[in-house]
């Protein structure tokens, strides 16, 4: 109804933009205040007069609307209240919807979201968790808007690491251990080289060859390489089936490396490319930053040459709006300068169509998390223990639940995820096993505890149909109309969440709805004598069921029915 409002005040105010009107219009924090409200001291310098005076003259010029019950004037504001049976009318209506919460205005359009990207013969850990989990739901959200996304994993697979982890392979390594151990081996080997190399430098030379031969197609090279990618693969591929993610493309660094000589021409022509001790970069001084590094002194591509060639491939293969990239912040300068690479090359869609989203780190906060060999943390691990405790939790709670170990998983996975995604991304996360398996708190379990809630009193009322054949005017109580201003929200959320590329806006709001859900839960019987009320209660428990199952779906988390 804010539209509607909107309007009324557009012709009311031919001063102000209906956008600048739009960005005035307030939500008040309590019910006495009204529904809307519209502070007019903007107002007050362009027609020189009080606030006041604007405020009285506004409420005179819209007059009498059949679903305004009142326009009052406090002070500065106009505060609206709606016509309840009416207001109840309108969201029950667009909530009942199947697209409630969609929309058409990412259609024919696509955005890529490179993200998780984990390093091949790396663990996967916590940081790559949370790329993971950000840009999964980011995925969501901007589907739910309409548009088409391709999911990209950007691997680690290409580098000189590789060349190490070879020669390491070569010299201390066995096929058996890494057959056995995988990741956690060539880990091993990694850091054996290192330690090796430390004392016999030739080694580092070996790994560089090592390199060199991988980027001119060496059929032995590439055999150890791929193996170690196929093996590693296999690790990452067990976490994303834990948390129920997938991708479109597995499409690592690798993918692009017989790229680099269209790269070195591109910037060549463009007569970007200088000499710096026998590299080759790309000199940003005139934009406050270091040069971008292209091409090593031994010919061989780095991280930021394959960025570029991937995005001059993604821009031909998908002709994406926005391509954006999910990684920690410690990455800010990197994609800066690749972006600017890119649009130096006279590329003006750089501007808005490259788009770097960083992220906070994972506070332990004296955590033991469980860990393997050379105490790393595998993202793996962390599920698994969640999964386990609350295992636990429903052990001890509700022994006698059906199909408990997938509940456990539903439960512990979506708890990990909650807690990632509940604050703003680039703050970080604290990791607190009582914060986020509390089903009491602003948690994961908490949201999908009220689902099942809702689950459990509509399995109880079998004949309940949902319809929009209701009566609306015994839901104008004070707790109904409060969830109701909830359930109403859920469109801008979703909107808001893609305009931020901040899923923490949705993971907030799917916990005010839970909460408004519970107050409007405990004030008001559900299963009452009279039919009318009845139904009309129904409905609203059936559409908070379904508006929390799409917000969960949004962060990536799973319902149960009950728990
Ligand atoms: N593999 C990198 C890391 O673990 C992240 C890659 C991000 N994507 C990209 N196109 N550079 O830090």
């Amino acid at each position: 109804m804010k539209e509607q409002i909107l309007e009324l005040l557009s012709k009311a105010i031919p001063d102000l933009t209906t956008e600048e009107i739009s960005g005035l219009i307030e939500i008040p924090p309590k019910p006495e205040l009204g529904d809307y409200a519209f502070p007019c001291f903007r107002l007050a310098k362009t027609m020189h007069k009080a606030p006041q005076v604007i405020a009285s003259e506004i409420k005179d010029s819209i007059g009498e609307v059949e679903y305004i019950d009142e326009i009052r004037v406090v002070g500065a504001y106009l505060n609206f209240f709606l016509n309840k049976n009416i207001y109840v009318k309108n969201v029950l209506d667009s909530a009942l919807k199947d697209d409630f919460g969609s929309s058409t205005e990412g259609n024919n359009k696509t955005i890529c979201i490179d993200y998780s990207s984990p390093n091949v013969a790396k663990n996967f850990h916590i940081g790559h968790l949370r790329t993971t989990i950000i840009g999964n739901s980011l995925y969501k959200i901007y589907s739910k808007l309409g548009y088409h996304v391709e999911r990209i994993n950007h691997l680690g697979d290409w580098g000189t690491q590789f060349g190490k982890l070879i020669v390491a392979y070569k010299k201390w390594g066995s096929e058996e251990e890494i057959k056995a151990k995988g990741i956690e081996e060539l880990m091993r080997l990694y850091v054996k080289f290192h330690q090796e190399a430390d004392n016999d430098d030739s080694l580092n030379d070996e790994a560089r060859a090592w390199f060199v031969k991988m980027e001119q197609n060496d059929e032995e090279a590439l055999k150890i390489w791929k193996w170690f990618v196929e093996i590693s693969l296999v690790e990452f591929k067990r976490t994303y089936k834990l948390l129920g993610m997938d991708f479109d493309h597995f499409m690592g660094e690798s993918f692009y490396r017989n790229m680099t000589p269209d790269v070195l021409k591109k910037l060549t022509d463009a007569n970007l490319l200088t000499e710096s001790q026998g590299a080759k970069v790309v000199d940003l001084s005139e934009y406050d930053m270091p040069p971008a590094l292209i091409l090593k002194n031994d010919g061989s591509s780095i991280y930021a040459t394959r960025d570029i060639a991937a995005i001059f491939y993604r821009k031909e293969t998908y002709n994406f709006e926005k391509c954006l990239y999910v990684t920690g912040q410690e990455q800010k300068l990197h994609f800066k300068q690749v972006f600017k690479v890119i649009e130096l090359l006279g590329n003006e869609w750089a501007k808005d169509g490259l788009v770097h989203i960083p992220y906070g780190l994972v506070s332990l906060g004296g955590e033991k998390l469980s860990t393997r060999d050379g105490n790393v943390i595998y993202a793996e691990d962390i599920l698994l223990e969640a999964i386990s405790k609350v295992k636990e939790i429903i052990g001890e709670k509700n022994p006698d639940l059906e199909n408990k170990d997938e509940v456990a998983e539903k439960v512990g996975v979506g708890a990990v995820i909650f807690n990632d995604l509940y604050n703003q991304r680039i703050k970080d996360v604290s990791f607190k096993w009582s914060h986020l398996l509390n089903f009491e708190g602003e948690t994961g379990p908490y949201v999908q505890y009220t689902y099942a809630r809702c689950s459990s009193i509509l399995r109880k009322l079998p004949d309940f149909v949902l319809s929009s054949d209701i009566d609306y005017s015994v839901l104008n109580d004070e707790s109904s109309v409060a969830l109701l201003k909830e359930i109403a929200k859920f469109p801008s959320v979703v909107k808001e969440a893609s305009e931020r590329y901040e899923p923490s806006v949705i993971a907030r709001y799917a916990v005010d709805l839970a909460q408004a859900f519970n107050t409007f839960y405990t004030q008001n019987r559900i299963n009452v004598e009279e039919k009318n009320i009845r139904d009309a209660r129904c409905t609203l428990v059936a559409v908070t069921r379904r508006i929390i199952k799409d917000a969960l779906d949004l962060l990536g988390i799973s319902v149960v029915e009950q728990m």
